[in-house]
């Protein structure tokens, strides 16, 4: 892609649906995320997008990944995703990809003399590129403060497509709230059966609504799938017992639109 960029060996994990199993029916679930994403990119010019979640463990890393693998599929998309998450960074982990010492996103925030292809790693046979977060010791705050930032991801906008953000929880840490400044939306993953309503109430008063693209159900029961995902209002399954599940999403998410002065994009 562009000279200078290091090329690196990957090995998804199982749950990376969307690089490792691309005609299943959980990487179908990513595909109707992926062509909400290309909508907003053709129609609006969107183009950087995080995925938070209220909580820790609740699926952001997995839905980055499988969002980006979907958009991959087109060999003609040019698609990066940066680790944000500075505290408990995964996507290397994740991909399976070797990264010792190698610069990251923090190194290109502390160092401006660095440009974003220092960082970025491409990996050719997902068609994938990716940067990681650099080592972390302290500081995040300052870090994902610094105007640097917006730099970085103008320039990421010129080079890619699409740009996906792996961000921390959006409680207690204020990370979202620094990276929303500059990116052009949130996806915002509800795990079933885990994420606390009350958590999601207050996750939804701590994003900027108009900011709000979508909602993504991670980890319902269906059948065939231990793990799907949904954008936006799931219908009620055929078993009734998906839409008890969804119930109370359905109705904080309802309740937040309506107390919104600003529209929600969807
Ligand atoms: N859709 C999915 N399919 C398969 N496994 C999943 C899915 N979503 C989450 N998991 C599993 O749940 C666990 C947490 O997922 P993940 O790392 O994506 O969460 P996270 O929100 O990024 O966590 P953290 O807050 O630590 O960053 C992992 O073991 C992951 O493999
Ligand atoms: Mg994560």
């Amino acid at each position: 892609m562009t000279s200078g960029v290091t090329s690196v060996a990957a090995h998804p994990a199982d749950s990376l649906v969307s690089f490792v199993a691309p005609a299943s029916l959980e990487a179908d679930q990513y595909r109707s995320l992926r062509h909400l994403v290309e909508r907003l990119h053709r129609d609006a010019g969107l183009q950087v997008f995080a995925v938070t979640s209220p909580g820790s463990g609740e699926g952001k890393t997995v839905t980055t990944l499988n969002l980006a693998g979907s958009l991959a599929q087109s060999r003609d998309a040019r698609v990066l995703v940066i680790d944000a998450d500075l505290h408990r960074p995964a996507v290397a982990e994740y991909l399976g990809i070797e990264h010792p010492h190698s610069p990251g996103l923090i190194d290109l925030i502390v160092n401006d003399q660095l440009g974003l292809e220092h960082a970025e790693r491409r990996l050719d046979a997902l068609n994938l590129s990716v940067v990681l977060t650099g080592v972390y010791e302290t500081g995040a705050y300052e870090l994902l403060n610094s105007r640097r930032l917006e730099t970085l991801l103008q320039d990421a906008r010129r080079r890619y497509d699409y740009v996906l953000i792996d961000t921390p929880p959006l409680m207690p840490l204020p990370d979202c709230r620094l990276i929303g400044r500059y990116i052009e939306g949130f996806f915002l993953v509800v795990a079933a059966h885990r994420t606390p309503r009350k958590a999601l109430a207050e996750a939804l008063n701590l994003l900027e609504p108009a900011k709000l693209i979508g909602t993504v159900f991670n980890g319902d029961d269906r059948p065939l799938t231990r793990y799907s995902t949904y954008y936006g209002h799931p219908q009620p399954g055929p078993d009734g017992r998906r839409s008890d599940q969804v119930a109370w999403w359905r109705r904080a998410f309802t309740d937040r639109r309506h107390r919104s002065s600003a529209p929600v994009s969807r």
